[in-house]
This record gives structure tokens, C-alpha cells and sequence, in this order.
């Protein structure tokens, strides 16, 4: 079996990071997609995953930008061969109560964390449905399924993350395409350690396991629904957050 290719945005920061790692163990060739001005973030990036520094390349994009979504994938088709896997990682927070919140943090996180979903995937796909066989994850959020105080833009962007993905799989169903979500909780990231301690603290106090999760648990989850063998999971949620949210 030829190795899969596979594009993961957000691909240098603490939850792309290990996406990329744990889908390197897995004999894919990685593309870690992410914004070109992070080079302290790229330097970090590069010591981690150093000794897969074979099967993970990093390049520059902003999910964003829809033309630029569209070149990139053509792009790596054309270096790599056709895309098998996307990880949809690449999101931001913008946190305000309603009342303070401007226009500006409402449309740049539409733009990065729906659009970009969006930009990306309609790059892929059609590869994908040609080729019969395709993976797509997308990263939402414990706080798209309860909501969080502050967190209306962000909250309202994550639930629909979900709903692209159950309307995508069904589109896709019959051609050996899977689209799942996984919903990480609190994690010991950069976007989650800017959260006032206070607050942070009172969190933690609230999951069951009693601790943040880890970029890891995370990265497990994604290398798992973009696994050969994970054909017939289609349309799932997979809430990875230390039982802080539980439902049917
Ligand atoms: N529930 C109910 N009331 C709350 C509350 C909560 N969770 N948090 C704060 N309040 C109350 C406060 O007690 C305060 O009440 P008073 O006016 O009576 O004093 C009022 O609401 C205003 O609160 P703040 O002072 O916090 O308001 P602010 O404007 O200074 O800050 C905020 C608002 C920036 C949203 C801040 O509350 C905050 O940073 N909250 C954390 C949001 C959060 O959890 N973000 C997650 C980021 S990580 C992530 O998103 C990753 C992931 O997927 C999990």
C-alpha cells in the first residue's frame, strides 16, 4: 500500500502539531498547512517533529483565502500525488460576551474557523470522489455542543463545523469518502493557557478526569478516523474531552 498523503491545517500549532505526528506514524506523508508568518511557532514545530522530519513537510497558507486554498491543493497534488486526508485543524478564538463584541472578532473567525472548512474541503473533495477513497476530520469543539460564556462567534462556528460534516457525509457516502468531527475539550494548548487562570482553574475543577487533555489525545483520535480501516464511521462527533461534556 503507497503511503497517503494527507494536509493538515493549523498543521504547526499544539493541536496540528500532533496531528501531524500521529499521522506520520501511520505512514502518511503530511503537509503541515499554516499561516507563513509563525516563526517561532515553526521553529517549536520543527524540534517536535524532528525525528519525522522525513515524512512532514510544512507550506504556507492562509484557510482563509479561498484562491489560495484552491492553488495549494492543486499544488500538492501535482508534488505529492492526489490528497487522501484532510484534517481541518486550523481555528482561532476571539472570545467576548455579545454585548462587548465587534463586528471585526464576529467575521475573522467566521472566516478562519467556517470558511476555512469550507475553502478546504471543497479543494479536496473532488479528488477524493475520483480516486474512491478519502478522509476528512474536521476539529470542533466541546464548546460547540454547550455553548460557552464568551464564546457566541466561536460556539456558533464549531456547531456548524458539525453540521458540515453530517451534510458532507452524505453526500459522499457511497464513494469510499468518509467526513467525521472530533470535538476536542480543554486541551493544554496555547489558545487554552490564554484563558484567564481564574477561569481556566474553574474549568479543570468541572472534568471528570481532572486534568486538561493533551495535544496527544487529540492526534489519536484524528490518525484513527483517517485510518484505512475506519470506513464504515461516517457523520460521527467524537468528543475527546475527559468526560467534561457527556450525552447520548
Ligand atoms: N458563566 C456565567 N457568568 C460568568 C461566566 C460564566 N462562565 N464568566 C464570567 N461571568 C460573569 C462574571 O462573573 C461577570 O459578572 P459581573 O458583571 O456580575 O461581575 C460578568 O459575567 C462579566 O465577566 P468578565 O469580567 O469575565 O467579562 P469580560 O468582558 O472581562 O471577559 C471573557 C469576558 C473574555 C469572555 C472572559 O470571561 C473569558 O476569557 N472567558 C473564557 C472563555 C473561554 O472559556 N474560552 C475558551 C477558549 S479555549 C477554546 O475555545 C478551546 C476549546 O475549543 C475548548
Amino acid at each position: 500500500m503507497s503511503r497517503r498523503i494527507a494536509i493538515v491545517t493549523g498543521g504547526i500549532g499544539g493541536l496540528g502539531t500532533a496531528t501531524c505526528q500521529h499521522l506520520a506514524r501511520q505512514n502518511c506523508q503530511v503537509i503541515a498547512a499554516d499561516l507563513p508568518h509563525r516563526s517561532k511557532q515553526l521553529e517549536v514545530f520543527r524540534i517536535h517533529t524532528r525525528d519525522l522530519a522525513d515524512s512532514i513537510d510544512f507550506a504556507p497558507l492562509d484557510v482563509s483565502d479561498d484562491a489560495a486554498c484552491q492553488q495549494f491543493a492543486e499544488e500538492v497534488s501535482s508534488h505529492y500525488g492526489h490528497v487522501d486526508i484532510l484534517a481541518n485543524v486550523a481555528g482561532i478564538t476571539r472570545d467576548a460576551t455579545l454585548r462587548k463584541m465587534q463586528r471585526s472578532q464576529w467575521d475573522e473567525l467566521m472566516r478562519v474557523n467556517l470558511d476555512g472548512v469550507f475553502n478546504m474541503t471543497r479543494a479536496v473533495i473532488e479528488g477524493m470522489l475520483e480516486h474512491g477513497f478519502g478522509r476528512v476530520i474536521n476539529i470542533s469543539s466541546v464548546n460547540g455542543q454547550t455553548g460557552q460564556f464568551g464564546q457566541t462567534n466561536y460556539s456558533a462556528a464549531k456547531a456548524g463545523v458539525h453540521g458540515f460534516t453530517m451534510a458532507l457525509a452524505r453526500e459522499v457516502a457511497t464513494k469510499g469518502v468518509t467526513v467525521n468531527t472530533v470535538s476536542p475539550g480543554y486541551c493544554k494548548t496555547d489558545m487554552v493557557m490564554a484563558v484567564p487562570e481564574p477561569i481556566r482553574q474553574k474549568i479543570i475543577d468541572q472534568i471528570p478526569v481532572g486534568r486538561l487533555g493533551s495535544p496527544d489525545d487529540i492526534g489519536r483520535a484524528v490518525a484513527f478516523l483517517a485510518a484505512d480501516d475506519a470506513g464504515y464511521l461516517t457523520g460521527i462527533n467524537l468528543p475527546v474531552n475527559g468526560g467534561y461534556f457527556m450525552s447520548f
